[in-house]
């Protein structure tokens, strides 16, 4: 019997049963996307507290209501646990732990790997290994595979190997993860067949001839949103001195029905994946001694929009207040790295509270989504800060307020009533900026 065969009839019947290894912002909605179609799911979570909540039916995340995850508990399809041994039950284990940067700005791939050290010892013949966590080409062959033959089974012979990039969008309405096509890549024919049967269960896969192809897949397209992202926060600088809105510009490129793909200025570029995946390619470019000019330029570009955002404010107190920076009360409007969510994964908001706060301003933050920073990997020191209270008389009393995140839920109009100097990032206060132009500095 080959390997696949088993397999492939359990998928053919709908009794495969699917193992998800960290239950974060991808591992949840994948688990949810199986049980929706009545297959059975064992998530595992090194963190046990994280496996209880999910357990108790809370999904922890707020743009994931309960009921979703009470649903998936309720139907006896979805079973939480911290107990790495009950993955021996499943017959494809999909792998959605994080790829953060280290301090040097390498790829840290200690998750990826201490997950494979943990699978080695519960791995069982039959089974299907998948990695979804982005990161560089070469990684499921040449870093998973040698860990994962520790236990004694030899990758496709014993077991399958494959790779698929996951490209959830936590917080779109628009989709979500059946809804999005799933590259997939494996580098033989029988782990091609079961990675293809294991995800046909809940989503169209488009399939590549190989795991590098499908990790580079996934490189290429968040490479292209940051350096497209860079190119047009420099045209915003270009553009301001000129006297020229930007999104103005932009709203009038995207009616081109082709060639233009509209991408939105900012305050820098923040979340788990743009603002990280990139480097994973330096990296790896590094090692046949190739350079990656663009991804570079778009880091120096992206990465020096919050010091040219404060440099703005700067000049606008000093010009509309006559005041320094230094004493001055800042509000600063948003901490999510994008709108409509509670992640604040690299957000460039910290570095913008880390700036004013050198500068000597005295800051706040105001963010539905966030009421209290939590312990985070570049700032720690801003844990335990908390969203101030949303009143007029507590707005009133700032000199100035960054909007630096444009979520919907926020009473714009409110703001700017209330506060004399309001620097938009974002373009959030396009619908009243008639009304107080002469307060507003989109930069
Ligand atoms: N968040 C996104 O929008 C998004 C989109 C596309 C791709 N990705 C990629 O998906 C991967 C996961 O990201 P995420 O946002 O879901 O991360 P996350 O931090 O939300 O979730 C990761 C989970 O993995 C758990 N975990 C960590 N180490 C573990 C281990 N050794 N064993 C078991 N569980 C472990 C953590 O406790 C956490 O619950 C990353 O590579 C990321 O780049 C994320």
């Amino acid at each position: 019997m080959n390997l696949s065969e088993t397999f492939l009839q359990k998928a053919k019947d709908r009794t495969l049963v699917v193992g998800i290894v960290g239950l974060g912002y991808v591992g949840l909605p994948l688990a949810e996307a199986y049980v929706r179609e009545n297959i059975s799911v064992i998530g595992y979570d090194i963190n046990p507290a994280r496996a209880d909540q999910l357990n108790s039916g809370q999904s922890g995340m707020k743009h994931i209501a309960d009921d979703r995850v009470k649903t998936m508990v309720d139907k006896k399809l979805f079973r939480a646990t911290a107990n790495a041994s009950d993955l021996k039950e499943a017959d494809a284990i999909l792998i959605a732990v994080p790829t953060p940067l280290d301090i040097h700005h390498q790829p840290d791939l200690s998750y990826v790997t201490n997950t494979c050290e943990t699978l080695a010892k519960h791995l069982r013949a039959g089974q299907l290994i998948v990695l979804e966590s982005t990161t560089y080409p070469g990684t499921t062959q040449e870093v998973m595979r040698p860990i994962l033959e520790t236990s004694g089974l030899v990758a496709d012979k014993d077991f399958a190997l494959a790779y698929s990039p996951e490209r959830e969008d936590p917080g779109n309405p628009n989709f979500e993860t059946s809804t999005i096509p799933k590259v997939v890549g494996a580098d033989t024919e029988d782990a091609r067949a079961m990675a293809k049967a294991a995800y046909d269960l809940i989503v169209q896969t488009v399939m590549v001839s190989n795991a590098r192809t499908a990790e580079a897949t996934k490189l290429v397209e968040n490479i292209y949103r940051w350096i497209n992202i860079a190119a047009v926060n420099e045209m915003k600088i270009i553009f301001e001195k000129m006297d020229i809105d930007i999104w103005e510009v932009i709203d009038a490129a995207k009616t081109k029905p082709f060639g233009f793909q509209a991408f939105y200025p900012g305050p820098g570029v923040g979340g788990h994946c743009i603002r990280i995946d990139p480097y994973y390619l330096s990296f790896k470019a590094r090692e046949h001694g190739l350079s990656t000019h663009f991804i570079e330029l778009a880091g120096d570009i992206n990465t020096n929009m919050p010091r040219r955002i404060i440099s703005r404010l700067l000049e606008e107190l000093s010009l509309r207040k006559q005041k320094a920076l230094a004493g001055s009360k800042v509000l600063l409007c948003g901490l999510a790295y994008k709108k409509n969510i509670d992640d604040m994964r690299e957000s460039p908001s910290l570095e913008l509270i880390h700036i004013l706060k050198e500068h000597g301003a005295q800051v706040s933050y105001f963010d539905p989504f966030i009421p209290e920073i939590p312990e985070t990997r570049e700032h720690p020191e801003f844990a335990g800060m908390t969203s101030v209270h949303w009143s007029e008389e507590e707005l009133k009393q700032f000199d100035a307020a960054i909007i630096a995140t444009d979520h919907t839920n926020v009473d714009y109009d409110t703001l700017c009533s209330n506060i004399d100097l309001i620097v938009d990032t974002r373009n959030a206060t396009q619908e009243i900026f008639e009304s107080f132009s002469s307060k507003i500095v989109k930069a």
